[in-house]
């Protein structure tokens, strides 16, 4: 495992023209270029008709906008991880195509007509709902970011992955379609005892996790839309489980089964996963909620800066299972000055936020870092700091502030400031 560690020195002194609106000016290229001047190919023939495309894809240009994985990753696909491409996407939302998949035995095909949700277990009723009975309860329409719990998690050693895509590529933003799933569990009767909740899936690898009764009436949602269509197959068609600010892991897919019961269960994934073992040998278990984070997405390592010195834009995306991102800081330096980015577009309560800083770059290396605040004031950690309280032992939770060194040709790299 390489560490690319590099030093704060000879940043310090680099002149940093403020961010802030700037005016485009500079930019632009001199009248005459024959791209705008001549006819081109594309406005001499008549393009395909409104038949040709019942479902739109993307310009075949965009044929590089893909999830990739990581293939040291990747013992078996159906059994793997691949990642959001996040240097590629603007605004807040993860178009449906481009949502990093996790998934422990492939991907389940369900019949959506022979779909069925069971609830058993301490309830007055036990219960059996087709898609159809689903749909009749009132439904709600919320925008939430899914990270794995392990996003960012081979990163806990030293900079490792070049390119913001593997290190922070495994969370989507999605608007959800979905009812409440106290509506639901009201339907069943939940006994007074009933204080826990087993969300069980119906792939092959029937996935299951433990929910406190407080959270999965406070606001879970039992989904069935993604940004306005059908969830896709990859995120667990026709129905999943939304658990708002905590780890992806919770948010059982193809969902079959609720059981309610007096104490967790202690299956797999929270307790030989999804624990995290800090240096004394304990394990934190439970640790549900995702700690506000951020990265730069442009420039990066897929993403380089394409032109010279002048107005460059920066921008990236930050987060909290908190609540929401009020404000978050980028350094051009390392860390050692700070500004704050402009923040830009819907400011949702466990969604993604942007962020944009835009610069007069004057074409020297830069060390570019973000530092996201949420609204209960916790403020993103350096690499360094949550080492020092989790140790290297740790996969999950590594919401650690990501560096990015920028040389003079405008190429980035992963590194870690000390
Ligand atoms: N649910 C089922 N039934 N099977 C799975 O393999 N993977 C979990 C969770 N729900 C999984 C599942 C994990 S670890 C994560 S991070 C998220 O789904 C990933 O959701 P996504 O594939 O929509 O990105
Ligand atoms: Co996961």
């Amino acid at each position: 495992m390489t560490k690319h560690r590099t030093t704060r020195r000879g940043f310090l002194k680099t002149t940093i023209a403020t961010g802030g609106a700037l005016a485009a000016a500079g930019t632009a290229r001199a009248a005459g270029d024959p791209a705008i001047t001549e006819v081109q190919p594309w406005a001499q023939y008549l393009g395909d008709g409104v038949d040709a495309r019942p479902y739109g894809t993307p310009s075949e240009y965009e044929a590089h906008v893909v999830r990739r994985n990581v293939p040291w990753l990747t013992a078996d696909p159906v059994s793997s991880v691949n990642f959001t491409p996040l240097h590629e996407l603007d605004g807040i939302i993860t178009p449906n195509g481009l949502c990093f998949e996790r998934h422990h035995a492939g991907i389940a095909e369900l019949d959506p007509a022979a779909y069925r949700l069971m609830i058993n277990g301490l309830v007055d009723r036990e219960l059996v709902f087709t898609l159809d009975d689903l749909m009749r309860f009132p439904r709600e329409n919320h925008v939430y970011f899914l990270e794995c719990a392990a996003n960012t998690g081979m990163e806990w050693r030293g900079a490792q992955l070049n390119g913001c895509q593997f290190t922070h590529g495994m969370i989507h933003n999605v608007m959800y379609t979905g009812i409440k799933l106290g509506h639901i569990l009201a339907e069943a009767g939940v006994k007074t005892e009933g204080k826990w909740l087993l969300a069980e899936g119906a792939d092959a690898s029937a996935m299951t996790r433990s929910i406190p009764m407080e959270k999965a009436l406070d606001d879970c949602l039992v989904a069935f839309k993604m940004n306005g269509e059908a969830l896709r197959p990859e995120q667990g068609y026709p129905v999943r489980l939304v658990v708002p600010g905590w780890e992806g892991n919770m948010w059982v897919k193809w969902l079959r089964r609720l059981e309610i019961g007096d104490q967790p269960w202690h299956h797999r994934e929270e307790t030989s996963k999804y624990t995290d073992l800090l240096a004394d040998g304990k394990a934190r278990r439970f640790t549900w909620e995702m700690d506000a984070k951020s990265v730069i997405t442009n420039p990066s390592p897929q993403a380089p800066i394409g032109h010279g010195p002048g107005p460059t834009v920066l921008t990236g995306v930050a987060w909290s299972g908190r609540g929401t991102i009020p404000r978050v800081d980028v350094s051009l330096d390392g860390g050692a000055n700070w500004q704050a980015a402009r923040m830009d577009g819907p400011s949702l309560p466990k969604s993604m936020h942007r962020f944009y800083y835009e610069f007069d770059w004057d074409g020297s290396p830069l060390l570019l870092q973000s530092r996201a605040h949420d609204s209960t004031g916790y403020v993103q950690p350096t690499k360094d700091a949550l080492r020092a309280v989790r140790g290297e032992n740790s996969i999950y939770h590594n919401n650690g502030i990501q560096t990015w060194a920028i040389n003079e040709e405008g190429v980035a790299e992963n590194v870690e400031v000390s």
